[in-house]
This record gives structure tokens, C-alpha cells and sequence, in this order.
């Protein structure tokens, strides 16, 4: 039996604390983090707090040995990209998430000194979800994510060893929020092909080849390419300001595919032009074993 770690599909919650943590020089995994990797489900359960840990394709062979999952490697560097998508240096994710931030500090905290003989922290963010699901540009973000019933076919590997994995991609987004907000609304709704107060896709004719939404919506052999975002907001007044994106899925190809048409020009010499007021600051690969594979770890 496999179960997927209990932060993949469940609906969005309140707040997430996303940490990308790299490997310190020379050290290998450790017994406190394995115990900490292992122990990690029951810990978010007893808090009634969700959450993945996922591991990068650098450093999933000395956490588990034998066979790594088939498509694990690093973040895409994208051919011809017109727009940055920065690579971190991080080879673990934790994502934790919830209704209560300060149980999810208290584990978060718990879980990085636990792992800090091993791992350091690189990126710390806690996000939180805004009225309606809207992120920082006004748009409810999320509406085309799966339905439930859908999301385990869309998020979770199907067979084989690594069954109830997920593949992960995290970006952070900073936006540039004055030009954004110069921009008259039914430019903005150009700039992500819905419209911004009810939430609806914009007709084929009103929606330009380089709105968001014409980016990313991806056909191939007459199906859409899905992907489960559990991206949420994040930033602090007058300071940074965007959206921490997180994608899981049952192959990293997807998020590829899409990343590579927003950023690098298309036969038409489109891209997305949402990215002319947001950009990437940084961006991970990982790994997110099912919770029987990690409990092998203790
Ligand atoms: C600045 C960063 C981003 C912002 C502000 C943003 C915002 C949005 C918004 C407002 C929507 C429409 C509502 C919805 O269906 O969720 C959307 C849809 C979507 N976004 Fe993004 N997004 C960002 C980055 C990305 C990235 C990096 C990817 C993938 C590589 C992506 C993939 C998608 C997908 C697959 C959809 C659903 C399309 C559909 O089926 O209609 N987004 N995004």
C-alpha cells in the first residue's frame, strides 16, 4: 500500500510555510534527520497540520538507496528563455500547512534544527491565503486546479516502487506591484486571459496569445496537461510582495512544458507577459516519497 504525504491533495489551507534547505558541505544525512524525515507525518497529524517533505535529484541517492524515482532531476533550464527562472541551491523542501501558522512554526522550527547537522536553510516564506483564494494581483488563483477526485491521477506517481510520489516544482514570484497596479483592469485581464472581479476565462477572441492562461493551458493528444497548484501569496507591507508557487504531479514533464512557454518565445515569438510584472527569484526540484517509503528511513 502507498499513502501520499498529507500536504498533496487536501484543498488549500490558511497559511504554508515553504523552507528550501541545502546540503551543508560534506555532510551526509544524519540519524536526528532521518528520524525527522520518518517522523515528520505523525508530528503535522498530532498538530492537525498537513505537509510534504521532498528531496532534490543531488541528494535522493543518500537518503535512499536502490532505484531513485525515473524522472527525478534538477529544475529545467530553459533554451532560449527571455525570462529569468533562477535555480536555488536547495536539495530538500519542506511544506508545511495549515489553519494554525503558529503550529506550523513550532514544527517548522523543530523539524530545520533537527535537520541542521545535515541541512541548511536557504529560503524561508510563509504564505497565507487572501479572501477568495486571490493572490497578490488581484486574481483568485487556483480556480482550474483539479477536482478531488481528480487530483491523485493529476499529482501522484501510479506504479512502480515510487508509487504515491509526487513531483515537485517551487517557484518564488516577486511582483512588481506598482506597475501592476497603474495597469487599467482590462489590461490586467489581458495579462492573465480571465477577468479579475467574477472569475471567468476570457472568449478565445479577447485573449491574447501572451495572457497567462494561453501560456499555460497546454493540449496533447486532445487533453489538457494538469498540474495540482498549492502556490499561496506571500510578503510583507511596502516590502517584497508575491506569490510562492508550488506545483506537484505525476511527471515533471508538465511543469517543464509550461515553464518553458512562459519564459522562452514560442514559433510566434510569444511569452507570457504576466512575467513583465512578476519575476522569479527562485526555483526547486524535488521529490515527495509516500509516507511508507519515509518511514523506512528510521
Ligand atoms: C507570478 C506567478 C504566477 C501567478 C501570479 C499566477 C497566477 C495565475 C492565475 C491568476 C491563474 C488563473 C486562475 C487559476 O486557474 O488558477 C493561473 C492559472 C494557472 N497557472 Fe499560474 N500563475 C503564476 C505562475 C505559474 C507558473 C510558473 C505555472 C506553471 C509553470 C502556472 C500554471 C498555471 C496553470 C496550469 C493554470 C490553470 C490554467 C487553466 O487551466 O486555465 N502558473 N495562474
Amino acid at each position: 500500500m502507498t499513502t501520499p504525504q498529507s500536504g498533496i491533495l487536501p484543498l488549500a489551507s490558511s497559511h504554508a510555510v515553504f523552507i528550501l534547505l541545502r546540503r551543508r558541505l560534506g555532510r551526509r544525512i544524519d540519524a536526528k534527520s532521518r528520524e525527522c524525515l520518518a517522523m515528520l507525518q505523525t508530528r503535522l497529524a498530532a498538530q492537525d497540520c498537513l505537509g510534504v517533505v521532498a528531496i532534490g535529484a543531488e541528494t535522493f541517492g543518500d537518503v535512499f538507496e536502490g532505484t531513485r524515482p525515473s524522472e527525478l532531476r534538477a529544475f529545467p533550464r530553459i533554451p532560449g528563455a527571455v525570462h529569468a527562472a533562477p535555480v536555488s541551491d536547495a536539495d530538500v523542501l519542506l511544506h508545511l500547512r495549515g489553519e494554525h501558522l503558529d503550529r506550523l512554526f513550532d514544527l517548522a522550527d523543530a523539524c530545520v534544527h533537527a535537520l541542521a547537522d545535515w541541512l541548511e536553510p536557504v529560503e524561508n516564506i510563509a504564505g497565507f491565503r487572501r479572501s477568495q483564494g486571490r493572490d497578490m494581483t488581484g486574481f483568485i488563483d487556483g480556480t482550474e486546479n483539479p477536482d478531488s477526485d481528480e487530483r491523485p491521477a493529476v499529482a501522484l506517481v501510479a506504479e512502480g516502487e515510487w508509487a504515491g510520489g509526487s513531483y515537485i516544482h517551487t517557484q518564488r514570484y516577486v511582483h512588481r506591484l506598482e506597475s501592476w497596479r497603474k495597469l487599467p483592469v482590462k489590461q490586467q485581464e489581458a495579462v492573465i486571459g480571465r477577468t479579475k472581479e467574477t472569475d471567468e476565462e476570457l472568449d478565445d477572441d479577447d485573449k491574447p496569445a501572451t495572457a497567462h492562461i494561453s501560456r499555460v493551458v497546454i493540449e496533447e493528444d486532445g487533453e489538457e496537461l494538469a498540474m495540482l497548484r498549492h502556490s499561496l501569496p506571500y510578503g510583507t507591507p511596502g516590502g517584497e510582495r508575491g506569490l510562492y508557487f508550488a506545483s506537484y504531479c505525476h511527471t515533471p514533464q508538465v511543469f517543464e512544458k509550461m515553464l518553458a512557454r512562459m519564459i522562452s518565445p514560442t514559433s510566434d515569438g510569444r511569452v507570457d507577459h504576466l512575467l513583465n510584472y512578476s519575476r522569479a527569484v527562485s526555483g526547486g526540484a524535488f521529490f515527495a516519497p509516500s509516507i511508507e517509503k519515509l518511514a523506512t528511513l528510521a
